[in-house]
């Protein structure tokens, strides 16, 4: 049957309407290693090759003379690509039977091309490269169509398993850009809890080192006081002691000065006298008396030597008033709110008579609330402060300056000179009892430490700056409340 309708074929090629017997059946069949069909202008299969025979599983027995050609492909009868061609159907048509994987041949006219899986072939189905076009006869008209096809199966395995791979890649690729975001995520956090435990490394170490400064000034504090109590007993001791005898020195002294005076006067009626003395031994006698004693010396001398003692008298009294002030229990109902501005002047009044040959003063008054205090001590404290300013100035007239203010709720009142300063070695000191720069007889040494007492008992601070040639400042500050001792931690 094959064979027969080949030969008609053939034999009718001179006379006939374009067809199929313009091609040489044998170009197309047996020869071609590619599975090729060919259909005619009915969509008649009139040839089907060897390869396609072994492809499709269909001899050519069965399928020449049929239009059985989708029967290899698909389990319901529709068009293959080969019918397509040679009915000239629109690409819509195309496109709805081989969906998105047809295109139209780059380099043949109205042939066309796709890739498709049939379910149908082999054992588990194949990957075919279908390709058709038209057949034209010698005057180019189309007298049927031809359908190759390619087994792409392997290759469109080795796609698939390349695809697998590379989405397995893209998958370890992916979960390793995870981890390591995991990583850096972790180091990033970790980097932050350091720099968190750092920042409070930092905090704590200042913290620590506030701390130490707060313990090394309560430590001196405590030096401080515990100096300031057991020369307070001391003191307290000594003023006591001193106190009675240096009091009817004092009184004597007095009376014993007036005494001279009388003694003096009676000294000189007698000189007077002396001339009129008849009695010549007499009178030789009591001359070479008057210069055995020197007299006139005596004269001259007694009053200075009394004069000097009076004055060393007075001193002794006021350092043994010092001591006693030092040493004294504080009444505390003593404490009273006081205008510190009011105190200051009046201290600078009693102090004038040190200070106004060698400093001007310069009040540089803030505004300051009363502030609750023992008002007489801290005036005792101003003075003490103002004298050794006055003291450190030299020869050339300097500025004693006087600022107060009020921060937060304590007053602060500094007192600074633009006198001699202070040495470094001598700064940790001036605070001792009995420290003194000053010649004998000029400085007890009692002002500062009676100062840092006063200071002490009101729960105040006093600190000093100095620069040797430049100057010092006393910087005092005091809480504006009294705060009970009970009542502080
Ligand atoms: N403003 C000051 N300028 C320089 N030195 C000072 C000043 N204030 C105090 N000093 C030093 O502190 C020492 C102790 O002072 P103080 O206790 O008042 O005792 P005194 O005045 O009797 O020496 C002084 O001798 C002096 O060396
Ligand atoms: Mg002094």
């Amino acid at each position: 049957m094959n064979n027969e309708r080949s030969e008609t074929a053939v034999n009718a090629n001179c006379n006939r309407p374009p067809s199929l017997t313009a091609v040489s059946p044998f170009s197309f069949t047996d020869g071609n290693p590619a599975p090729t069909f060919v259909i005619d202008l009915d969509h008649v299969i009139t040839h089907w090759n060897k390869a396609c025979e072994q492809m499709l599983g269909r001899s050519a027995a069965e399928m020449i003379g049929t239009s059985d050609q989708w029967q290899p492909f698909y389990e319901k009868a529709r068009p293959v690509m080969a019918d397509f061609v040679v009915s000239g159907v629109g690409e819509e048509l195309v496109d709805a039977y081989y969906k998105d994987k047809f295109r139209r041949s780059a380099s043949i006219p109205d042939a066309y091309e796709a890739e498709d899986f049939f379910r149908q072939l082999g054992e588990s189905g194949r990957w075919l490269s279908v390709s058709a076009a038209p057949l034209r006869n010698e005057q180019g008209v189309v007298v049927g169509a031809i359908q190759v096809m390619q087994d792409i199966t392997r290759q469109k395995l080795a796609e698939l398993s390349l695809y697998q791979t590379q989405l397995h890649l893209e998958q370890l690729v992916a979960n390793r850009t995870d981890q390591l975001a995991r990583a850096n995520a972790l180091l990033e956090e970790d980097v932050k809890q350091r720099e968190v435990v750092e920042t409070q490394l930092l905090v704590r170490n200042a913290e620590l080192t506030e701390l130490n400064a707060k313990l090394s000034t309560a430590q001196a504090q405590l030096v401080q006081s515990e100096k300031l109590a057991s020369i307070g007993q001391l003191a307290a001791g000594v003023a006591h002691e001193i106190n009675n005898p240096i009091g009817y020195i004092f009184s004597n002294f007095n009376s014993l000065s007036t005494y001279l005076e009388r003694l003096f006067a009676m000294l000189a009626a007698y000189e007077a006298a002396e001339a009129k003395v008849a009695d010549r031994q007499v009178a030789d006698g009591l001359a070479a008396m008057r210069k055995k004693v020197e007299l006139d010396f005596l004269k001259e001398d007694i009053p200075v030597l009394m004069s000097e003692s009076q004055e060393g008298i007075v001193r002794v009294r006021k350092i043994v008033q010092d001591l006693k002030d030092f040493s004294r229990v504080q009444d505390d109902s003593d404490w009273q709110w006081a205008d510190l501005h009011q105190g200051i002047d009046a201290t600078l009044n009693i102090v004038n008579n040190e200070v106004k040959y060698k400093a001007d003063i310069v009040k540089q008054y803030g505004d300051l609330p009363e502030v609750e205090c023992l008002p007489s001590e801290i005036n005792q404290v101003v003075m003490n402060i103002v004298v050794n300013a006055a003291h450190s100035i030299g020869p050339a007239r300097g500025a004693i300056t006087i600022r107060t203010k009020a921060v937060g709720d304590r007053a602060v009142l500094e007192i600074s000179d633009n006198g001699s300063g202070i040495a470094k070695e001598n700064l940790a000191r001036i605070f001792d009892p009995f420290f003194t720069t000053k010649p004998v007889g000029k400085g007890t040494g009692l002002g500062l430490s009676l100062s840092y007492g006063i200071i002490q008992k009101h729960r105040g601070q006093i600190e000093v700056e100095s620069e040797l040639g430049k100057g010092t400042t006393f910087r005092i500050s005091l809480p504006i409340r009294h705060a009970a001792p009970e009542a502080q931690p």
